[in-house]
């Protein structure tokens, strides 16, 4: 049977589907808890709620299925070099000047420069600790032995994410349960931590073998996977589980608002780019006016979140005045292939068809 796996095994679901989380208030307790009530696993993104929040969505979770879901963080959640947390007033100015003509346009003026920002995460960690999810994954970084060693005391499944076989190797090393090999095809930022990110663009079958490979715990692949025969073909490769995201992004569940699914189902989406320019880490999303003129300009863009925190006026006023060519929207390179705007719909329709495509095989 396919959903018999290491993975289904360990934690108990029926397939081993999971929907990845998105962070950025992209998540939502209804995609959760649908997905884990269909017998995958649901995933909430949290590393940018503040502590309040993810203890209120936690409850509400557990309010809406009595089936084990993930909760995600981000290890590093800050790349201002500064201890003070910001920036000098020169490297800002420098920055917000590639972005004048695109304020100017939507009539507004250059934001000043961000407020000084420090890691929330060793708080959000303290929390998901004592919430025990089934499963605490995480990204853009390993954890130390000590603290997966209390996430196993405490019941929790640790998966982080990988987009070399070198980090698939240092998560491994560090103890965590499970990896998630995340290809360059997929929606989203690339969450490297030992190279830079341009320079760990793997595409996901070539990943996940070469993990498999090289490490011993379950694999989960995770980019450019959306249909029955992907996750066959992954489950093939040596997968012991895909996560994916864009397609379950794309239902009208998610937290995505609903200019942003329509364009995931519209012909712009079979154009993605990988850019810093958003959010000053290399993320994946459907080209755009700004990606194109700015895709030379790596360097220039301010460190992780201080350039999302430049960007979020004009992000606003683009969504607010329809102007999309502007707005960023997230999403990975499979999108033309989606179906299906409800999520359960989605998750039939992935076990129907994996469970039709091993019959046939079986059969020949
Ligand atoms: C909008 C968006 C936000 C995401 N945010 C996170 C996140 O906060 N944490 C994480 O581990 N993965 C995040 N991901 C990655 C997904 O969980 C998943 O691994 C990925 O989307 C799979 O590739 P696919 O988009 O090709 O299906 C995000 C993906 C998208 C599209």
């Amino acid at each position: 049977m396919w959903n018999d796996t290491a993975v289904t095994k360990l934690l108990g679901i029926d397939y081993p589907v999971f929907q990845g989380p998105f962070g950025g208030n992209l998540s939502s307790v209804d995609l959760v808890a649908t997905i884990s009530n269909a017998g995958g696993l649901g995933g909430y993104g949290a590393y940018s709620n503040t502590p309040q929040e993810i203890i209120e969505i936690d409850r509400q979770i557990k309010s809406a299925t009595n089936k084990g879901y993930n909760l995600n963080l981000w290890v590093s959640d800050t790349d201002v070099p500064n201890a003070d947390g910001t920036i000098t007033d020169e490297y800002f100015q420098q920055t917000a000047a590639l972005f004048k003509p695109y304020f100017d346009e939507a009539g507004l003026p250059l934001p000043e420069k961000p407020a000084p920002f420090h890691s929330r995460f060793e708080n959000q960690l303290q929390l998901v600790l004592d919430l025990r999810p089934k499963v605490f994954s995480y990204m853009f970084g390993t954890l130390s032995p000590e603290i997966l060693e209390e996430c196993r005391r405490r019941g929790i499944i640790t998966a982080g994410a990988a987009t070399t076989p070198d980090e698939a190797i240092a998560l491994e090393a560090t103890g965590t349960d499970m990896i998630i090999a995340s290809g360059f095809e997929a929606g989203g930022h690339r969450p490297s931590f030992l190279a830079s990110a341009e320079s760990s663009t793997m595409g996901s079958f070539v990943l996940l073998q070469l993990i498999r490979e090289k490490v011993k715990v379950p694999v989960i692949a995770a980019g450019g996977i959306a249909t029955g025969k992907g996750i066959a073909a992954a489950l093939t490769l040596g997968a012991d589980a895909v996560q994916i995201g864009t397609a379950f992004l794309a239902c009208d569940e998610s937290g995505a608002p609903p200019s942003h699914r329509e364009m995931l189902f519209s012909d712009h989406a079979k154009y993605t780019s990988l850019t810093r320019a958003f959010t000053g880490r290399l993320g994946r999303g459907i080209s755009n006016r700004i990606t194109k003129a700015l895709q030379d300009t790596a360097g220039q863009f301010l460190p992780f979140p201080l350039q999302t925190q430049l960007m979020s006026p004009l992000r606003k006023a683009s969504l607010e005045k329809e102007k999309w060519d502007m707005v960023f929207f997230w999403g990975g390179q499979i999108a033309p292939l989606l179906k299906h705007r409800k999520a359960g719909e989605l998750m039939r329709a992935l076990v129907e068809e994996t469970n039709t495509f091993y019959s046939s095989t079986t059969k020949n």
